[in-house]
């Protein structure tokens, strides 16, 4: 008899339970029967508890926020979410990419800041990290980058040899490698670090006229990062990041970004003294200084991690009227990249997930597959002239731009200033204090001297970074026991 008010346990059909705690039996210490369909259902569900965690980027956190526009950019811009007062939900995850779910948050990684904004247009996700740049610039190199970041074939250990010896035949890492190996590689918190969009984004206004864009969410809270030493005295608590996020929002202690923009005039790019599509490149400030145009702030934890973090499908290619993609060749091979992964990883309809759901609404013309529920009725094709939904395609004008050239496998056209080392050196000359630069040795030999990495490897190590400064790349050497 049912002694309290609690409600009723039932199984997923909403059918009563029988016991929380027995399986149907004959008799006390009898076997169990196959007609037990509470106890199956129980058994078969745990073991599809799981999907497949991401293949990077699997360990992470993340919370429901606002976005909020102060300044006028309708010159820039048509896109709704960017008008001066609007006020756009929003679910912000925060990752690291090399290590697997429950690793640890104080690794040495660069940190997703992947943005889903819920507009008045539909999805439009800003899927970046916590540095304005990445290590390699083609798409074709990823998986390999990714394959000698993670783990041996042969011993399933992650190698440090492995990983230096994809850098140093990658000079275009140096520009990543170097924030990487900076105090700023391992942030204190996700609170305490920047976000960026990281590559150059279009940006296109009600009259069609166009703009390059960089997105950057400079933190309130200020930097702050751990040194190796501290962070190798967290490793006890992997959930160091996760948790510091989920109490400082639980408390009313709401982290919040400034958001900036740089923006480049559409015709500038072709003769920039950088490739401005380059994402191992920044815009220095100097060329094209940042405005702020609103507030980015986190106030709501998840209520369920596994249906708002874990089912989360976030994708470069969600853009949305007055905001297009560049030529940048990393940005073109993400835009296939997340959708494909996302109907591998949770299922084709991940869409209709009430976390990747949009708020506006939909008219698609896309129906029918595994676990649907937002099928259209008739008419199910376009054109058709019973009264269904149509495109407008002067919604996406602005979008326009001329391509023309030959069909190559090639680098980027170099520009006047393009180098692999010049950028990491301006950051190494003119940015890093003379604490930062020690700190930045430490970490290099340290990662260097791991029992892995060969004595072949680390005079290549060293080269590498001479090549960005011969300080540095002699404090390496001395570091490793080269000289
Ligand atoms: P600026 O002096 O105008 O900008 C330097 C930038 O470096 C600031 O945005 C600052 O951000 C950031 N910074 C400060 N300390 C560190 C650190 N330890 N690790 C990484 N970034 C740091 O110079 P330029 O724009 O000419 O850029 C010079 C170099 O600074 C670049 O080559 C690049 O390496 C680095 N940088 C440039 C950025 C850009 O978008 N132009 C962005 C970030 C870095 P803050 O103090 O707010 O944290
Ligand atoms: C996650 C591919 C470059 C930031 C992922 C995932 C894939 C992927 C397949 C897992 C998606 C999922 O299962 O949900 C690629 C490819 C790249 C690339 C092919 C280059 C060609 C980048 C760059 C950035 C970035 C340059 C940042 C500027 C992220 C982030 C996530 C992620 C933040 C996690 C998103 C989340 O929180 O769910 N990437 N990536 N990636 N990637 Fe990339």
């Amino acid at each position: 008899m049912i002694m309290t008010n609690r409600p009723i346990t039932t199984d997923d059909a909403g059918i009563p339970a029988p016991s929380d705690e027995h399986s149907l039996s004959v008799g006390p210490n009898g076997p169990l029967l196959m007609q037990d369909h509470h106890l199956i259902q129980k058994m078969a569900h745990f073991n599809r508890e799981r999907v497949p965690e991401r293949v990077v980027h699997a360990k992470g956190g993340g919370a429901h926020g606002l976005l909020q526009i102060t300044e006028d950019v309708s010159q820039f811009t048509k896109a709704k979410l960017f008008r001066k007062g609007a006020q756009t939900p929003l679910f912000l995850r925060f990752s690291t990419v090399a290590g697997e779910l429950g690793s640890p948050d104080t690794a040495r990684d660069p940190r997703g800041f992947a943005i889903k904004f819920y507009t008045e247009d539909g999805n439009y996700d800003l899927v970046g990290n916590n540095t304005p740049i990445f290590f390699i610039r083609d798409p074709s190199k990823f998986s390999d980058f990714i394959h000698s970041q993670k783990r041996r074939a042969d011993n399933h250990l992650r190698c440090n040899n492995m990983q230096w010896d994809f850098w140093t035949l990658s000079p275009e890492s140096a520009h990543q490698v170097s924030f990487l190996m900076t105090d700023r590689g391992i942030p204190a918190s996700w609170r305490h670090m920047h976000g960026f969009g990281s590559h150059t984004f279009l940006w296109y206004n009600a009259a069609g006229e166009r703009f390059w864009i960089k997105y950057h969410f400079k933190t309130d809270q200020g930097i702050r990062n751990y040194t190796a030493d501290e962070a190798a005295a967290l490793l006890a608590d992997p959930d160091h990041h996760v948790r510091d996020l989920h109490t400082a929002i639980a408390k009313g202690d709401h982290p919040s970004w400034t958001v900036n923009v740089q923006i480049m005039p559409f015709e500038a790019a072709a003769d920039y003294r950088f490739n401005p599509f380059d994402l191992t490149k920044v815009w220095p400030h100097a060329d094209y200084p940042e405005l702020t145009i609103g507030r980015l702030t986190l106030t709501k934890n998840p209520v369920n991690y596994f249906a708002e973090v874990e089912q989360a499908g976030f994708e470069p290619s969600n853009l949305v009227p007055g905001i297009g993609a560049s030529p940048d060749k990393m940005l073109q091979g993400r835009l296939f990249s997340y959708p494909d992964a996302h109907r591998y990883r949770i299922g084709p309809n991940y869409l209709q997930l009430p976390i990747n759901q949009p708020r506006s609404t939909v008219n698609s013309y896309n129906f029918d597959g595994p676990m649907t529920f937002a099928n259209p009725s008739d008419p199910v094709y376009a054109p058709n002239s019973a009264g269904g939904p149509t495109a407008d395609p002067s919604l996406y004008e602005g979008e326009r731009y001329h391509v023309t050239g030959e069909i190559v496998r090639s680098a980027y056209r170099r520009h006047a200033e393009d180098d692999d080392f010049v950028q990491p050196r301006a950051l190494w000359e003119n940015v890093l204090s003379e604490g930062d630069r020690a700190n930045m040795v430490r970490n290099i030999v340290g990662h260097a001297s791991a029992p892995e990495v060969t004595s072949t490897m680390k005079l290549r190590v060293a080269d590498y970074w001479t090549n960005i400064h011969k300080d540095l790349g002699a404090r390496v050497r001395k570091g490793l026991g080269l000289n």
